[in-house]
């Protein structure tokens, strides 16, 4: 499977979940993983993944901006997904509040993007983080779920 895990992040901690979802995709043989921030992604270049993995934090409830124009800008990207998931970092009582904007958003204009597992949402600690112990292992998991 080919997989491209696209985060926005402000302190960093998205991008770590990003990468410890790649560590679990990868531990499938065969299996490739780019991961990307979603300020560098270059949505112009040729290539069809199987899995587009989006991440967001939570800021006033929603998925940020980038992350939002990112979603947009699909239809029209060189860039092409056949299916995907999403993932989402939050403070507080905003447990998948982001996760469901992201994939009501992307199922609004992909509607033929398959979502292939429902979001997985991870808390952390303060508005810096870092990551709550318990949430920790969820992420690599995820994508050794998503990997089979
Ligand atoms: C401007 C701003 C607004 C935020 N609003 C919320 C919020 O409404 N609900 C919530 O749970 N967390 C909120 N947070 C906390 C973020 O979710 C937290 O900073 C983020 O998960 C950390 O991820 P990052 O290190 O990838 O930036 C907010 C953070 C910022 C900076």
């Amino acid at each position: 499977m080919k997989a491209l895990i696209v985060y926005g992040t402000k302190y960093g901690n998205t991008k770590k979940v990003a990468e410890l979802i790649g560590e679990g995709l990868k531990t499938v043989e065969g299996n490739t993983v780019s991961v990307e921030s979603v300020k560098e992604i270059d949505v112009e270049k040729d290539e069809t993944y199987d899995l587009i993995i989006i991440g967001s934090p939570n800021h006033v409830g929603s998925h940020i901006g980038t992350v939002k124009k990112f979603i947009k800008n699909l239809p029209k990207a060189s860039l092409k997904g056949n299916s995907f998931a999403v993932f989402d970092t939050y403070m507080g009582k905003d447990f998948e509040k982001a996760t469901r904007k992201m994939e009501k958003q992307i199922t609004k204009v992909m509607p033929n993007m398959k979502k292939v597992s429902s979001g997985l949402s991870i808390k952390v600690g303060g508005m810096k983080g870092p990551i709550v112990d318990e949430d920790l292992p969820k992420c690599k998991d995820f994508g050794i779920k998503l990997a089979k």
